[in-house]
């Protein structure tokens, strides 16, 4: 496995396995990989012949005010996680590589990046977007991987491939939870023992909105809403729930009424738990 820090180094690297017709996964990442992450890894060394993981905390992607400046980060503990996981090139510039001296150019993925997360995070997806593209520009995979915790992240990354023909392929993987059922993520290391026991309580409103809706038990969504909002308040007296939608999965539009709705949806939400900031997400198809 080789650690790369320079943006034509990898160019040269991946030229060269695509000239030996290897087919070569991305897995972009902002480091402090969990069993997440490695799921995606995993994936990737399962279908491709070479693995990329680039570790890299993306400023472009924080508002002023986030936490960019304590997201955790543990390189050694990354470059094993790697390691045992069959990586080939660990990709981890500096942020003066990726983003050099007048730097200009951004995408933005208009209409889907201003909903949901992009409501409190107004600019966000259009740092994950810009550095998504430049990744697949350095890296010049056949296929890339996310997880299906960052719904939002997946639908404006796939429109952008769309829109601007990007010849890579995305793959989503299942969200990895801990036993209780919370999403897993870097920034659960933040959460003492109480609020990681009550954090449970996300993915189970979440799971039993979803089985309302099978069972055709709601009708209005802004009903449905508030007997989540309710149930996570009265079971997670620490939570600060920041939002709660259900949408389409396509121009992520709030569903208004449930009878008139067919196709994919996607119930997501953000609480959170101290300063610590949650999302997560289901998706199902209603017949
Ligand atoms: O999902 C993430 O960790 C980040 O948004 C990504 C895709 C690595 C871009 O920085």
């Amino acid at each position: 496995m080789k650690v790369i820090k320079d943006i034509s180094a990898l160019q040269e690297i991946s030229d060269y396995h695509r000239i030996l017709r290897k087919k070569i996964g991305l897995v972009p990442t902002m480091g402090y990989l969990h069993e997440g992450h490695v799921s995606l890894l995993l994936n990737a060394r399962d279908e491709c012949d070479i693995v990329v993981v680039s570790v890299f905390v993306n400023p472009k992607q924080f508002l002023p005010g986030e936490d960019f400046k304590e997201y955790p980060r543990d390189f050694l503990r990354d470059y094993h996680i790697c390691k045992k996981s069959g990586v080939d090139y660990i990709f981890n510039p500096d942020e003066k590589e990726m983003y050099k001296e007048n730097y200009f150019t951004y995408v933005n993925v208009k209409e889907l990046s201003d909903k949901l997360e992009g409501i409190y995070r107004p600019g966000h997806f259009t740092g994950v977007a810009t550095v998504v593209l430049k990744l697949i520009n350095i890296a010049k995979p056949h296929c890339v991987y996310f997880g299906e915790k960052d719904a939002q992240q997946a639908v404006i990354i796939d429109r952008m491939f769309k829109d601007l023909d990007v010849d890579t392929e995305m793959r989503i993987c299942q969200t990895m939870r801990e036993d209780n059922g919370l999403a897993i993520s870097s920034r659960n290391i933040f959460l003492n023992e109480n609020e990681r026991n009550e954090a449970a309580i996300l993915n189970k409103v979440l799971n039993e909105g979803m089985n309302m809706v099978l069972e055709n038990r709601v009708e209005r969504c802004d009903e449905l809403k508030k007997i989540l909002e309710e149930k996570i308040k009265s079971e997670s007296p620490n939570s600060r729930l920041q939002y709660m939608s259900i949408t389409d999965d396509k121009l992520l539009d709030e569903i208004e009424n449930l009878n008139e709705y067919k196709g994919e949806i996607i119930i997501s939400l953000a609480a959170f738990y101290g300063d610590t900031r949650l999302i997560d997400n289901v998706s199902f198809t209603k017949m």
